[in-house]
């Protein structure tokens, strides 16, 4: 099969490094193990699956980007060997984009057959799939995946597992792994209880003095640390200055969102509007102090420490180093995130007290225990430690109220995932803005569930992270400090010193991004109508997509005089939010490009919360205004070939948005909605002419 990545030089007398057989054989590792992966999750399930099988039989692995590799000798790996994939599916049903020429291998016709048999006969092969619920293609590409390996001859270990993102991605795993290392001991011959050694990292703690510049401090690649000029992408974000940073809810104390602009001039990013921006948050201080205190690393915050792998083939140090305690712990792990139900086995152990030990070992081992206290409670890793050893979660941490853990650094390391990037929908047009990208985010704050504590806020790590920038950048006080909540809860502070992952320079704050593309993407030709359907957030791109029209229409004037927009397809956004005073999303912004698009440009807004109601009292929402539309919508769609585009919410909104159309389009085609409507959903999907950019 031919690959598109250009040959890779051969790194002298190691043979090809695009040849995993010949580095499995070399490294003595029975497993290869691949992940599709775009945001890390997949990647970190296929490090969690090659210690699992250091851990329990002592077989070594090969943890392969499937796109630094070629598949052609797939049908190489020896006998006593199996292969791995832990898969994601990404948007509507793609493969991740370091997957993609993966699943173009395994689809290949002429990869089929070598011979006249089937190629890959003999292989074994275990399969995970990650994948979220409230899509459409749930999980398709693992059972592509599998489906492709069967068809060729390879032998499945186990079941095909499946992870719902959504929900339960890892209670999934958990349910699903046991049976398959049963059914892999058997298939591969290895008994358990083999393992060796299972540490991934050793931390050492740096005693001569290092130069400032070269010891990280939050930044995310050497060429941040040393300025050095260079490509942004994920692997080197860019430092983008805040420009602009305003509040755009008003009259409300409780809920908030923030409009940010990150200057990109001269970084050499570019962007299209409907792209999305990944911004590197940090933890806030609260955290990150309650974490020091319970690991016992109070006084050491500063102390730089080296970090090495045991095993780099199976776990490469996840962050830069040498750095700190205090940066790890700030910058570079998910301390924010709920604390995961396998980590409290491991850390059970060195409870400072019997009872503290009994306490993890309790919530590790009883599902529904943990699922209550821990899930719903929201509780983070610190919290844990501290509810464990009888502390007070509330009071704010300090060496005297707080109970130090002698936990090793190593295994806070391995056991707590790198601190990953959140990703907006850009609300921005490059072509009015060429150097600034447009954020338009919720601030996330809400109360816990769960029993056993009293309710605290939570905060979204990536908002609250990004309003505080605001507040930081300008000396004023956010709106909603004031609010802390029903229960006394803090709003988070992050500590922002230079040079940091986000630091700043005098007066100008600075917050690592890069740009992820996408497909959501406005037709080249003006002359197609628009439906777009974008309440609260969910408008984000359509600001983007409609500036883009209206960078279009002032050249087509331009060029081609005042009539230059007659022939233009009708732009319809339908939008939705709570009141028309509080709420409303560039409220001040919109009749400019009504006016500016000659009014080919039609903005529809559903105030659920403000008259007029139904008759019956209901909501008004989005679908309702669609429905009330519905001659000019199936009129846009069916015969104006036009494109309709769904941003928001994907759980119920984009769901009734979708059932509404269909209903609309089974009408105007003198059918129903389930037979004709979905028909020609099918259609518009297939032909890219309805497309969705949700989340959940
Ligand atoms: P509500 O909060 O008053 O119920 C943006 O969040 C807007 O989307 C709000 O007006 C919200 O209304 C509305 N919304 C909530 N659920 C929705 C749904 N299932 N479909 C469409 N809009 C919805």
């Amino acid at each position: 099969p031919k690959t598109t990545t250009p040959p890779v030089k051969e790194a002298n007398g190691h043979g090809n490094p695009r040849d995993f057989v010949a580095k499995m054989v070399a490294g003595k590792k029975r497993l290869v193990i691949f992940y599709g992966s775009q945001t890390g999750t997949a990647e970190e399930y296929a490090i969690r699956i090659a210690k699992e099988a250091k851990s329990k039989f002592g077989l070594a692995s090969l943890v392969c980007d499937p796109e630094e590799y070629d598949f052609d000798n797939l049908d190489q790996i020896p006998d006593d060997c199996a292969a791995i994939f832990v898969m994601a599916t990404y948007g509507e049903g793609e493969p991740t984009d370091n997957a993609v020429q993966l699943m173009q291998n395994l689809s290949d016709e002429s990869f089929e057959f070598s011979k006249g048999e089937h190629k890959l006969d003999g292989l074994k092969y275990v399969i995970f799939g990650l994948g979220n619920r409230t899509y459409e293609h749930y999980n398709v590409i693992s059972k592509q995946v599998d489906e492709h390996l069967t068809k060729m001859g390879a032998a499945r270990i186990g079941l095909r597992g499946e992870g719902d993102d959504d929900k339960s991605m890892e209670e999934d795993y958990l349910e699903w792994k046991d049976g398959m290392w049963d059914a892999f001991a058997r298939v591969m011959n290895v008994e358990e209880g083999q393992g060796g050694d299972t540490a991934d990292f050793a931390v050492s703690e740096i005693e001569d003095s290092l130069p400032a510049e070269k010891v990280y401090r939050g930044e995310l690649s050497a060429r941040a640390l040393t300025r050095s000029k260079g490509i942004h992408d994920a692997k080197n974000p860019y430092a983008a200055p805040i420009s602009v940073s305003r509040e755009l809810f008003q009259n409300t104390h409780t809920r908030n969102c923030v409009h940010v602009e990150l200057n990109i001039e001269g970084s050499g990013i570019t962007y299209q509007h409907g792209d999305h921006v990944g911004v590197w948050p940090s933890n806030p201080d609260l955290e990150v102090e309650r974490l020091l205190c319970a690991l016992g690393l109070s006084e050491k915050r500063d102390t730089v420490i080296g970090i090495e792998s045991l095993d780099p083939a199976l776990a490469k140090v996840p962050f830069p180093v040498p750095t700190t305690y205090a940066t790890v712990l700030r910058h570079y792990i998910d301390i924010s995130a709920v604390a995961g139900r396998q980590i409290l086995g491991v850390l059970a152990k060195f409870g400072p007290t019997p009872s503290a030990e009994a306490y993890l070992r309790n919530l590790n081992t009883h599902k529904e225990e943990y699922h209550v206290a821990v899930a719903e409670g929201c509780l983070k890793l610190g919290e844990l430690l501290q509810l464990a050893a009888g502390d007070d979660i509330r009071a704010t941490p300090t060496t005297a109220n707080t109970t130090a853990w002698k936990i090793p650094f190593d295994i806070i390391v391995s056991s707590i995932p790198r601190l990953q990037p959140r990703f907006y929908s850009i609300s921005s047009s490059p072509k009015l803005n060429p150097n600034s990208i447009h954020v338009t985010c919720v601030v996330l704050k809400y109360d816990s569930a769960g029993s056993q504590i009293p309710p605290r806020s939570i905060f979204g790590v990536g908002s609250n992270f990004l309003l505080n920038l605001k507040y930081a950048a300008s000396g004023e006080t956010p709106l909603i400090s004031a609010d802390t909540g029903s229960n006394g809860t803090l709003f988070p502070s992050y500590a922002i010193e230079g040079p940091r992952g986000a630091h700043h320079e005098g007066s100008i704050y600075k917050v690592p991004v890069h740009v992820r593309r996408s497909t959501f993407r406005l037709p080249t030709n003006p002359k197609s109508p628009i439906i777009m359907i974008g309440p609260g957030t969910g408008v984000a791109p359509f600001r983007g997509f409609v500036q883009e029209r209206v960078a279009l229409a002032r050249r087509s004037i331009e060029k081609n005089g005042p009539d230059a927009l007659n022939d233009w397809g009708n732009i319809y956004l339908f939008y939705g939010c709570r009141r028309s005073s509080e709420d409303f999303l560039y409220r001040e912004e919109w009749p400019e490009y009504v006016s500016e698009l000659q009014g080919k440009f039609t903005l529809r807004s559903a105030f659920s919360r403000e008259p007029p109601y139904k008759p019956d009292g209901g909501k008004i929402y989005v679908q309702d205004l669609i429905w009330q539309d519905r001659t000019q919508v199936a009129d846009a769609i069916l015969n104006g070939k036009g494109y309709v585009y769904i941003c928001g919410d994907a759980k119920n909104m984009a769901k009734s948005v979708e059932e509404t159309l269909a209903r609309i389009l089974g009408e105007a085609k003198g059918g129903s909605a389930e037979v004709e409507g979905a028909a020609e959903m099918k259609q518009l999907k297939e032909r890219s002419r309805l497309m969705l950019d949700v989340w959940s």
